[in-house]
């Protein structure tokens, strides 16, 4: 009987997450080497790979640098998960689970176009590289594809990049699906709601910063706006779910036999998922009254 078999765990199964230096990708990438995965974490400093290696866990296996914006940084990435899973004995890749992100906040009337492009690069276009250079391993072990994706396809004001990225992605996982049916390698998302990571500290610095460069014209028409939206997220923070619980999450998605299209999990997750149920006109009016307060 296989060890896997004997422990129902993921060991002799390799994943692959992506943006583990902190937060959701971080959370998961312990959970699941605890678990008997063996973890191929990836992460953009050498920093973070050295503090992913100074845990010793054996199943851990941290890989740097993968930025997703960086098309040279791929082929390297794929050499060391081949050669790390010939050396364990490993046959094929289990999964990838999409994390990586980091949208900034701003009115798309100010939003930098580098910025977009950059979230663009790590949430659409870095993991469809990704998917196609690690589709033969996945095959090999008739595996899964995860992403971590916002609560809700929703219009949430100043924080467009993430949600367009999120309803792009939608497009793409439900279409993976299909073109991959073949080789059953389902395509999951796991649908977060208020999560307690570094993200929401990170756009305060990054609002600030903006604030202070964009025109002072432009940034003073929606000063008070964004004010109240801030004000709004500040009390929103202090009701966040631990990172574990979609760690939790998305070591069910992986462990179980017929795993479902979409995993809920975090603060408010499934209220803004009760959101897609109403046609699109009423959703909008219902965010349009939110956000005038
Ligand atoms: N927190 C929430 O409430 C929440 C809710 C729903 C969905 N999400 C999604 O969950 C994911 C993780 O967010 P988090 O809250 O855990 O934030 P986080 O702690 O800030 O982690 C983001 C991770 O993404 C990495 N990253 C950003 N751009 C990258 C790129 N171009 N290439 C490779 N890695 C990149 C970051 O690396 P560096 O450290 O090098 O910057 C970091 O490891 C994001 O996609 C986010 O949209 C979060």
């Amino acid at each position: 009987m296989r060890r896997s078999e004997l422990r129902g765990d993921g060991a002799g199964r390799a994943v692959l997450v992506t943006g583990c230096s902190s937060g959701i990708g971080k959370a998961t990438a312990l959970h699941l080497a605890r678990r008997g995965f063996t973890v191929f974490a990836t992460v953009r400093k050498p920093v973070d790979a050295q503090t992913l290696a100074s845990l010793s866990l054996p199943d851990l296996v941290p890989l740097e640098p993968l930025d997703l914006s960086v098309p040279g940084h791929f082929a390297p990435i794929l050499a060391r998960i081949e050669e790390e899973l010939e050396v364990r004995g490993i046959a094929g890749l289990y999964a990838i689970v999409n994390n990586a992100g980091a949208g900034p906040v701003a009115p798309i009337e100010l939003l930098d176009p580098a910025d977009l492009r950059r979230e663009l690069e790590a949430r659409l276009v870095g993991p469809v590289r990704l998917l196609q250079a690690l589709l033969p391993l996945i095959r090999k072990a008739t595996g899964r594809i995860l992403w971590i994706a916002t609560p809700s396809l929703m219009p949430i004001p100043y924080v467009a990049s993430i949600h367009a990225c999120d309803f792009a992605a939608n497009c793409l996982a439900r279409t993976l699906s299909i073109e991959l049916a073949p080789w059953r390698i389902p395509s999951i998302f796991v649908r977060c709601g208020g999560i307690r990571t570094a993200a929401p500290q990170k756009n305060n610095r990054q609002l600030e910063q903006a604030l202070a460069s964009w025109p002072p014209e432009r940034a003073s028409l929606y000063a008070e706006a964004l004010r109240r939206e801030t004000a709004a997220l500040a009390a929103f923070d202090a009701k966040r779910t631990d990172p574990e619980r979609v760690a939790e999450t998305v070591c069910k998605a992986l462990l179980s036999r017929r795993p479902r299209r979409v995993y809920r999990v975090g603060h408010l997750s499934r209220l803004a998922a009760a959101l897609e149920l109403f046609p699109q006109a009423v959703v909008d009016r219902i965010m349009l009254r939110r956000s005038r307060g």
